[in-house]
């Protein structure tokens, strides 16, 4: 069976970095069950494209002619479609990303909450022992945030900031966001290089 992925899209800032995930995966024909909150909405329109489509018909074509790219092997599915494969254990693929990760959803994945699919997909997948990487950006994070974080932690799920590097030495906006790009596809264990490896620059 073809390997399938989940991406959950949150209200954080940083959606650039979900939708530079979701291009990159989309164009190496990957198949990903992309799900958005409605706050990730207004976050798209605020920090990536003041058009960005309110609703998933309008997704994929509107990705397409921006990227120039085929989004083919994505599935935008609604917040609210339970009977899409990743509210289940017997269909959810086993690896699902939460990028950008925002507080609300940070929490309600740490409490079990399951108030909306992107949060149930989360629960199936820590349920199912799979594998779960959250990339969640607030500053400064509270005692709460934290807390949240070390138990999520301790269950399993990859706890990977939205924290880009330098040491590759990023020239414009898009290099940085590729530095957590990478990191996210590198614990996905999906074999795409982006960035320069440690140890690969030149002048160290
Ligand atoms: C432009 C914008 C930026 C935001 N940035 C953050 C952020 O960095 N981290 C965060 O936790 N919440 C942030 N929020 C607030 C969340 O969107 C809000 O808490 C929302 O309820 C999260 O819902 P969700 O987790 O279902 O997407 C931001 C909101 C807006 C409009």
């Amino acid at each position: 069976m073809k390997k399938s992925f989940t991406l959950a899209v949150t209200g954080a800032s940083g959606v650039q970095y979900g939708m530079r995930l979701l291009q990159v995966l989309a164009q190496h024909s990957l198949s990903v069950f992309c799900v958005m909150s409605d706050a990730s909405r207004v976050v798209l329109r605020t920090e990536y494209h003041p058009e960005f489509p309110l609703h998933n018909e309008q997704a994929r074509g509107f990705l397409a002619s921006l990227c120039h790219q085929s989004f083919d092997s994505v599935t935008f599915v609604d917040n609210d479609d339970w009977f899409s494969c990743i509210a289940s254990g017997s269909a959810a693929p086993d690896t699902m990303v939460v990028c950008p990760c925002s507080m609300g959803t940070l929490s309600a994945i740490a409490t079990g909450a399951s108030n909306s699919l992107h949060e149930r997909a989360a629960d199936v997948v820590i349920k199912e022992r799979g594998n779960l990487i959250l990339v969640p950006r607030e500053a400064p994070l509270s005692t709460i945030h934290l807390r949240h974080m070390l138990m999520l932690s301790e269950l399993g799920v990859c706890m990977l900031p939205a924290s880009p590097s330098f040491y590759s030495n990023p020239e414009c906006i898009d290099d940085l966001v590729d530095t957590v790009v990478q990191r996210i596809l590198d614990q996905m264990k999906v074999d795409i290089s982006l960035v320069k490896r440690w140890g690969e620059n030149d002048g160290r």
